[in-house]
């Protein structure tokens, strides 16, 4: 078994990561799709205002093997910063191994990946994603009591 652990991505690791998400987004579609410069952007975006969030690989023995995005949102609500991880993929051949729930837990536990204990952490999952649908429930996210709302404001 390949030693593994999540870290702060390097800015050397944009097109690793790049890849992953398109292929994150052709196992799961949106309506408008998402672009290789989009997801440029959005690693620019962090390394200009590190306060917005970062991206976090899974180095496998040297490979990455999966990336997630954290992204910062503070709730009055909650009294504190809530952790948003917006995605979250593993390469399909380093599935089933504990990745995400080793990531999960370290969000949880110990400062490596995010600077300060958020008070909650939050993730979308689409109706579709059975599979991770029960990975989250057995970590223990619940569904929001408030839906959310969204106006584009894209053209
Ligand atoms: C969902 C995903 C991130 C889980 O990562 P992981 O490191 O394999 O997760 P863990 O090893 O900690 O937990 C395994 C569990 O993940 C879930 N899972 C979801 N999709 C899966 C898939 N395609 N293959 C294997 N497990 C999957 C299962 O509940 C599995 O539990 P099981 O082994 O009892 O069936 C990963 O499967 C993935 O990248 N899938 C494609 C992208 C995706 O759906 N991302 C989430 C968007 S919200």
């Amino acid at each position: 078994m390949p030693t593994a652990t999540w870290r702060i991505a390097g800015a050397n690791e944009d097109s690793a990561i790049v890849a992953m998400s398109l292929a994150l987004y052709a196992h799961d579609p949106p309506p408008r799709g998402v672009s290789a410069a989009q997801v440029r952007s959005t690693l620019d975006a962090f390394r200009a205002e590190p306060v917005r969030g970062r991206a976090v690989v899974l180095d496998e023995n040297g490979t990455i093997a999966g990336y997630a995005f954290l992204v910062s949102f503070w709730s009055n609500e909650l009294g504190g910063e809530v952790c948003t991880i917006d995605e979250l993929y593993v390469k399909p051949g380093s599935r089933r191994r504990g990745h995400s729930t080793a990531l999960v837990r370290s969000l949880r536990h110990d400062r490596s990946l995010w600077p300060s204990r958020p008070v909650a952490l939050e993730l979308e999952v689409s109706p579709a994603n059975q599979r991770a649908r029960a990975l989250y429930d057995r970590l223990g996210f619940r569904p929001r009591h408030n839906t959310t709302l969204r106006l584009l404001l894209q053209d």
